[in-house]
């Protein structure tokens, strides 16, 4: 019975005085709410590593077809998070975003939300301070004038008592922190490539809050929707909630004014005043032309237009500027080119004491079946058959839409930048970055955000994402010199990035270091050159210059000095010396050139083999096992 009192708030319907002998078709029979669940794995401690259930809050923006994985931070005091947060806000040590744990009580689920966000955690834990079933966190009528439920943009779970404190208890060690994974993956079922949805609303514009979140809703979300239809990528069904007059009041003032077909169907009275304004009477009636709107509409292959007539409907026929009546939705649907005869066809006469097919099977629909539940709040949006949580908003519920089709035949509305999560605005999401060169490894999807090494012009860079990227393959020393060192002084620049390798940093010749940092040797110091008797050795950036004694000539290669003699003797040794030296360097060179084709070559088959069998190697063929494929 927690779950029904959790959800009392969301009834504005039945809560009214004036209603109590109207019955909604479920009351009759057991009434029942489905808690929409997503998942949450703890990946450390060890001890503790485990998978549970977590009910989704029916506000902020949960990540549909995401995950998010973070750390659990406990706050020393107010653990309720009822009164806010003062001082910096909550980070963790190893700058993964923060869970805040936060315990129930107090205040509003969507207060603790709201505060959790503010003081820069990524998502709320609220842990249940009963021991009973998951109940659904909803957001009451009363603190919507404060304005902040709009605002709430992360994703609340609602977590059994025993979990939290299992989570607690890992917290007071303080030895490790503890990482959870928040998987929504599962949370919107995603079998095909189409999605099929449904939006339970209702035609009145005076309902308050809830109807005004609704209207904008239908509207901000006009446009996706309709181009989701066009392409054939969803099928949506517009609904409406009903009510019956039960039999012994039948006859009485009060079912005559907010029913029709004698009874059959009913709605409350929009201003809860039977002698003032509109009746219940003229609610149906409007729920029933919007249903068969969609229905003639659908018939003629452009079931989108709905969603034009009921943003017209709002604009031109609005209850406030008592303009609900017959003929002005009459002037819409003519505006908008449907058959207004086939309409009123499909409305009958409400005053006929007759079952009306269109919303007989509302009712129907409106008992849950298989995963579903019943539509008990206004307004209720089923996505494949689910029950949507969160802020009635449009990203948020395209987000939710596009998590419902299989993976990869999303449509292009879904991977465009109106629903990135921006996660990445955030410290880069957590990801691998480089601020000197500003890059990240954070990509923003409506699947929430990745880690995933970039490709910066061209150049592929690799790693787990999250710690560490590198750059790879030919071009990586033109992106940030592959991540290599590199330095220019003078004019002059020396850099631990070789094209000819194709990863991997190694100072120059002249340098030593790992080569992401490199130092000039000193050779004279270190005695590794100019070693000739009396030569006097000055270092210089990435080399040195060696003086000889006297008249001498300084021979690099040979690290020797010789005499500048004038005599033909002297010059012949001294070519000979040259020649033998250009000798040298030239099969250096040629050696150098071979080692470097075989290196490439030992590289480029060591690549090419993790994609085909080399013939070679086929030679030296293994024994075939009977379980080869694991
Ligand atoms: C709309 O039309 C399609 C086929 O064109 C049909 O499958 C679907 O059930 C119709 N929806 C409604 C609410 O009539
Ligand atoms: C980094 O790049 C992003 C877009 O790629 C740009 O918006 C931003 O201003 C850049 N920041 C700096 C510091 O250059």
């Amino acid at each position: 019975m927690a779950m029904a009192m959790a959800m009392a708030s969301s009834f504005p319907m039945l809560t009214t005085t004036t209603f109590f002998f109207f019955f909604l078709l479920l009351s009759s029979v057991d009434s029942r709410f489905v808690v929409e669940k997503s998942s949450i794995r703890v990946l450390s401690p060890e001890h503790i590593r485990a998978r549970h259930d977590g009910a989704i809050a029916n506000f902020g923006v949960p990540d549909y077809g995401g995950t998010m994985t973070g750390v659990v931070v406990y706050p020393d005091k107010a653990t309720t998070g009822c009164s806010g947060f003062d001082g910096p806000p909550f980070k963790s040590k190893s700058g993964r975003p923060v869970v805040l744990l936060l315990d129930r009580g107090d205040c509003y689920f969507a207060l603790k939300a709201w505060n959790g966000q503010k003081a820069g955690a990524a998502a709320v834990l609220v842990a249940d301070s009963i021991d009973e079933p998951l109940i659904t966190m909803d957001t009451p009528e009363e603190s919507r004038d404060e304005g902040y439920i709009e605002k709430i943009t992360i994703p609340s779970v609602l977590i059994n008592r025993a979990f939290g404190d299992a989570l607690k208890l890992a917290l007071e060690k303080r030895t490790e922190e503890v990482v959870v994974k928040l998987d929504w993956r599962e949370a919107m079922p995603h079998p095909d490539e189409r999605v099929e949805y449904e939006f339970w609303t209702n035609s009145n514009d005076e309902c308050g809050i809830r109807c005004e979140e609704q209207m904008n809703f239908v509207k901000n979300f006009k446009g996706h929707a309709q181009l989701l239809e066009r392409g054939g990528f969803t099928q949506f069904t517009p609904h409406y909630i009903t009510w019956f007059c039960p039999e012994p009041f039948l006859l009485s003032r009060q079912c005559k004014s907010q029913c029709i077909n004698h009874g059959r169907y009913c709605a409350p009275d929009p201003e809860q005043d039977f002698n003032e304004g509109y009746d219940g009477k003229d609610v149906v009636v409007e729920n029933l032309r919007q249903l068969c709107v969609h229905r003639v509409a659908n018939e003629s292959n452009r079931p989108w237009l709905w969603w034009d007539f009921v943003t017209d409907f709002h604009i031109r026929c609005s209850m406030k500027e008592k303009k609900y009546s017959k003929d002005c939705p009459n002037d819409v649907i003519k505006s908008l080119g449907l058959p207004l005869d086939k309409i009123k066809e499909c409305m009958g006469n409400p005053e006929d004491d007759v079952e009306n097919s269109v919303l007989k099977a509302e009712q129907q629909l409106q008992v849950g079946r298989g995963s579903r539940g019943d539509v008990t709040i206004l307004p209720t949006l089923v996505i494949n058959n689910v029950q949507y949580r969160g802020i009635l908003e449009r990203t948020s519920v395209l987000k939710a839409i596009c998590a419902g089709f299989k993976e990869s035949t999303e449509p292009p509305v879904c991977l465009s930048s109106d629903i990135e999560t921006n996660q990445c605005l955030d410290d880069d999401g957590g990801c691998w970055r480089d601020k000197d060169l500003n890059i990240t490894a954070c990509k923003d999807t409506f699947r929430g955000r990745i880690c995933e090494c970039p490709i910066v012009d061209g150049v592929q860079y690799k790693g787990d994402g999250y710690s560490f990227c590198k750059a790879v393959g030919p071009a990586r020393c033109a992106v940030g010199n592959g991540g290599c060192w590199s330095e220019t002084k003078n004019g002059q620049t020396f850099s631990a990035c070789s094209e000819y390798e194709l990863n991997g940093c190694h100072c120059p010749l002249g340098f030593r270091g790992d080569g992401h940092t490199c130092e000039d040797v000193n050779e004279c110091q270190e005695g590794l050159a100019c070693q000739c008797d009396g030569c006097t050795c000055k270092n210089t950036w990435g080399g040195y210059d060696c003086k000889c004694k006297g008249n001498h000539l300084y021979i690099k290669g040979e690290d020797t000095c010789i005499a500048k003699s004038t005599s033909a003797f002297g010059w012949f040794i001294t070519l000979v010396v040259l020649a033998c030296v250009a000798g040298a360097a030239v099969a250096a060179y040629l050696f150098y050139k071979y080692r470097l084709r075989s290196y490439m070559d030992t590289e480029i088959m060591a690549i090419m083999s993790q994609y085909m069998p080399l013939d070679n190697q086929h030679n030296a063929a293994q024994p075939l096992r009977p379980d080869s494929n694991i």
